[in-house]
């Protein structure tokens, strides 16, 4: 039966190599099964994308017209030109605060760390005019003088599609653990400025990566993209031309904050996290980021599971991965990919996949969801996996008994055939067009589900009780699906708590806890981030 199993995967693979010439390497992208359909469920996700923070893929993403983001500065104008865009007004609010540069400076002229001179000069230009021939529907209420005690609110509409390049993981967290690889090495080819004046001007190297990513847009990838979709705490868009594709609906002034005032550090950081101070703690945080923080901070996990709405469309049916590729992805045991020890030449084939995948965008009806299929096989096996492990069968016999409840629906009593039984629990979430498809998501997929289906047939098959519960658990380690680490039962006045740049500790990380709201990240413990990215 071993031996039938074996086989039969050894010739799916085949089957799989010879039809797929597109993406990547076929062997590496059923090795890497695991990984890549972590990838899709984990996609657009604050939580699996804060545990999984280390992304290595790209996927083409599309924001609907009509769709509201959130902008916070100390301006009053509408902006022009490249900015940062959040989808939860909290997360903006953060960043809706006065300038308070070094001092002698012209107000203007002390903004450095803006990512876009050009854009400056510009707002210079027009403040006497107002918003200028500006887009359609009701003006907001400007003013003329935008550099004083207050920060704003802008609020904005997209008044087209935008069109995307989503760089999946916590890839707006300025961490050296890994978070920026797939920007700073394989985006950029470590071509952004790393010298030490990084994180006294720029934001840790942020409009360097704007101006980078802008350019790619524009170039490689020949105005096809309008910005780049990250996520630090709460998901941002680096749009690269705020007057193509956005109206301004509304901006307020906010109100004024106290606490942030005379630290004479750089507060004018845009896209630090949520403590004002960063760049100069180490350690956890104690007592937390303030009452901004926790408002911050209930927004984002609100957005746990997902960002909500149908805000952000991802094309699942064409991402590209460095999973896919036969790259060495876990040097010295990283628990996380990493790709700066890699060659540049190995990381060009990735990112020429991407701008290739990019030029040939067509319009050939609506991708599949895929992460919907991930969904029904996490919901379907996650909690099921956990019980059969939890040390709650104390003989084989009611551990087999509960898995053959679970496999009943694929065997026929008259003619049992493991093969066969395999095969139809793993295709059952799989739409019938899909089953052969050399699509990687639905190899990815139908990989997983085979490996689930075929571990259980096999620890059914195991005559000690011990053994078969080994068997499971190896294949929740391998699987490493984040709803696992998921909370369970908070108090409607706690959030669920896991590390999200700069915060939390290494228990955080290995054991999220429901902690109250106002004060998420007061635990003491070592610092999950470890020094500042500098
Ligand atoms: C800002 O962009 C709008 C729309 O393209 C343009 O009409 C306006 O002139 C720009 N403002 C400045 C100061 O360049
Ligand atoms: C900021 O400037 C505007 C415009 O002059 C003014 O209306 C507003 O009251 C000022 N805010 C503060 C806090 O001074
Ligand atoms: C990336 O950088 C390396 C080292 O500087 C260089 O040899 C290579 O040509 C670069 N690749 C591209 C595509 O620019
Ligand atoms: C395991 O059994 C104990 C005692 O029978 C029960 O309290 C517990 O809830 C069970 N755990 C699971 C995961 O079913
Ligand atoms: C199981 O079914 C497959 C496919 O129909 C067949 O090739 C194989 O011989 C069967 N195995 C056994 C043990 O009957």
């Amino acid at each position: 039966m071993r031996s039938a199993q074996s086989l039969r995967a050894i010739c799916s693979l085949l089957i799989l190599s010879a039809g797929s010439a597109a993406s990547g390497d076929a062997d590496a992208a059923i090795e890497n099964a695991n990984h890549i359909f972590n990838v899709i469920h984990d996609s657009m996700r604050q939580w699996g994308s804060s545990l999984h923070h280390n992304g290595v893929s790209f996927f083409l993403a599309t924001v609907p017209a009509g769709t509201q983001l959130y902008h916070g500065t100390s301006k009053s104008t509408p902006v022009n030109g490249t900015e940062w865009l959040a989808f939860e007004p909290e997360h903006a609010m953060v960043f809706a605060r006065p300038h308070r540069g070094p001092p002698p400076r012209q107000p203007d002229e002390g903004d450095d760390d803006e990512n876009d001179r050009g854009h400056r000069d510009e707002l210079r230009r027009r403040q006497p005019h107002g918003p200028g021939n500006g887009p359609p529907g009701p003006l907001p209420h400007v003013e003329a003088v935008d550099e004083n005690d207050s920060g704003y609110l802008h609020i904005y509409a997209t008044t087209k599609d935008l069109r995307l390049v989503y760089i999946d993981g916590m890839s707006a967290a300025k961490t050296t653990k890994g978070t920026l690889d797939s920007q700073d090495v394989l985006l950029f080819n470590n071509t952004l400025d790393d010298s030490p004046k990084e994180g006294q001007r720029g934001p840790m190297g942020e409009s360097e990566r704007a101006k980078k990513a802008c350019e790619m847009a524009e170039n490689e990838w020949d105005g096809h993209i309008d910005g780049v979709l990250r996520m630090e705490a709460g998901f941002e868009i680096i749009l690269c031309a705020f007057e193509r594709g956005l109206t301004p609906l509304r901006i307020t002034q906010v109100k004024s904050d106290s606490r942030a005032r005379g630290q004479g550090g750089r507060t004018n950081d845009r896209h630090a996290g949520p403590r004002e101070d960063d760049g100069k703690r180490k350690g956890p945080p104690h007592g937390g980021p303030g009452h901004g923080s926790s408002r911050w901070m209930r927004a984002v996990s609100a957005r746990y599971g997902g960002i909500g709405g149908n805000r952000v469309s991802i094309n699942y049916e064409n991402f590209v991965t460095a999973f896919s590729h036969d790259l060495d992805l876990f040097p010295e045991d990283s628990p996380l990919p990493r790709l700066g020890h890699l060659p540049s030449s190995e990381l060009d084939a990735v990112r020429k996949e991407l701008t290739a995948r990019i030029l040939a965008q067509d319009a050939t009806g609506s991708p599949r969801n895929w992460q919907a299929i991930t969904d029904m096989i996490v919901t379907r096996y996650a909690d099921e996996l956990s019980y059969l492990v939890s040390g709650n069968f104390t003989d084989a016999k009611s551990l087999h008994d509960h898995i053959e409840i679970l496999l009943s629906p694929f065997i026929d009593y008259s003619a049992r055939n493991t093969s066969l039984e395999t095969e139809r629990c793993a295709t059952q979430f799989l739409p019938l067009e899909t089953q052969d498809s050399q699509l990687l998501a639905a190899r990815a997929v139908h990989s997983v589900a085979h490996s689930v289906c075929s571990t259980l047939l096999a620890a059914w098959g195991e005559e000690e009780l011990d053994s078969a519960v080994r068997t499971i658990q190896a294949l929740i380690d391998h699987l490493d699906w984040t709803t696992w680490k998921e909370c369970r039962g908070c108090e409607v006045n706690e959030i669920c708590v896991v590390p999200i740049w700069p915060e939390g500790t290494v228990s955080d990380y290995e054991n999220p806890q429901c902690r109250e709201a106002s004060n998420p990240y007061e635990g003491d413990g070592e610092s999950y981030w470890g020094g500042m990215h500098h």
